[in-house]
């Protein structure tokens, strides 16, 4: 265990509240005693315990994040990155998921913000239903919002261009010839689920496509393979599933491939995010990557840009995303 301010004190033969006001350079200590406790500290080699000198100067050189769902591979990879980007030496990370629910949010943020974090990184996780959460939030320490945001809080915002990831994808399957299409996404609870579905909607009317079915669920594996079955059951399956994220399409991949449907023969499949499994997936999967590097450092440049005081409108940020085109789609 390091040298204790109590041994200090002793050594310097004053008072620990004085061995304390001495140390932290406060007014009111005679100029003998303040020399005699910084003598004995460095006789002694004290180093001030980081939470107590944080509770004084009160900074403590922590970012709060907080994600819908940490398991995910897109919020792992991205809170990596976000992580990555505050490795200067002096910050780091203090991470929280709210599971998509916004009261679990609303306790998450607050238990970040009783830690005394400096600045939140927010991944919001309902477009309405978040907002109070926030705006609170920024009431308190600086905020950026990274991939989602929501309604009513005008603050920075760093994400893709959801609706032109979606127009790419549409736009490439009908070159391809795909005259039917369906959209298995995400309930638009979240803006991104809600941009991806209002995209798909206004691209697939620009092709004069029968837009097909449009199934809303949630981003998970789980959901694309029950979506993938309600196609094949009752649907019927279209020339192209357009997938709200790469996990809902892993899962389409999975309920397709085991019925000994052909892809992309037979249907294609798209997804959005670019998540590590997706080039491994056998086809391997078409998807629209976001540059989770860019974002990470924009969100983080916005940040300290706020945490060091600068004084200028909030910034919104819409990264353009790229598709890459792999055997899911590719005939
Ligand atoms: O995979 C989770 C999805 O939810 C991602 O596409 C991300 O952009 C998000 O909002």
């Amino acid at each position: 265990m390091g040298v204790r301010i109590h041994e200090v004190a002793v050594r310097a033969g004053v008072s620990v509240a004085t061995a304390s006001r001495a140390l932290s350079g406060q007014r009111g200590v005679r100029a003998e005693n303040r020399d005699r406790v910084l003598a004995a500290a460095r006789e002694l080699d004290y180093e001030p315990n980081a939470v107590a000198a944080a509770l004084r100067s009160r900074v403590t050189h922590t970012i709060g994040m907080i994600v819908p769902r940490i398991s995910n591979p897109f919020f792992a990879t991205l809170v990596e990155a976000v992580e990555g980007r505050l490795q200067d030496g002096r910050r780091s990370l203090l991470l929280a998921g709210s599971h998509y629910d916004p009261e679990v949010e609303r306790q998450q943020v607050r238990s970040l913000l009783d830690r005394r974090v400096d600045a939140l990184v927010a991944v919001p996780c309902h477009q309405h239903h978040s907002t109070e959460t926030i705006g609170n939030a920024a009431e308190r320490v600086p905020v950026t919002q990274l991939d989602l945001r929501v309604d009513g809080f005008h603050g920075d915002w760093v994400g893709v261009d959801n609706e032109a990831g979606v127009f790419q994808v549409v736009d490439h399957l009908a070159a391809l010839g795909a005259h039917s299409l369906a959209f298995v996404g995400s309930h638009p609870s979240d803006s991104s689920a809600q941009a991806r579905l209002d995209g798909y909607e206004r691209a697939a009317a620009r092709h004069a496509h029968h837009s097909g079915p449009v199934l809303l669920g949630d981003f998970s594996k789980e959901w694309g393979r029950q979506a993938a079955e309600k196609l094949m059951d009752s649907e019927g399956l279209p020339d192209a599933v357009v997938c709200g994220n790469d996990t809902i399409a892993l899962g389409v991949l999975a309920a397709l491939i085991e019925r000994g449907v052909r892809v992309p023969e037979e249907v294609m499949v798209t997804g959005f995010d670019d998540i590590p499994y997706a080039e491994l997936s056998r086809p391997a999967l078409t998807t629209v990557r976001q540059p989770q590097e860019r974002l990470a450092a924009e969100a983080v440049r916005l940040l300290t840009s706020v945490m060091e005081g600068e004084q200028r409108p909030p910034q919104r940020i819409a990264v353009a995303p790229d598709l890459l085109v792999r055997g899911s789609t590719k005939r």
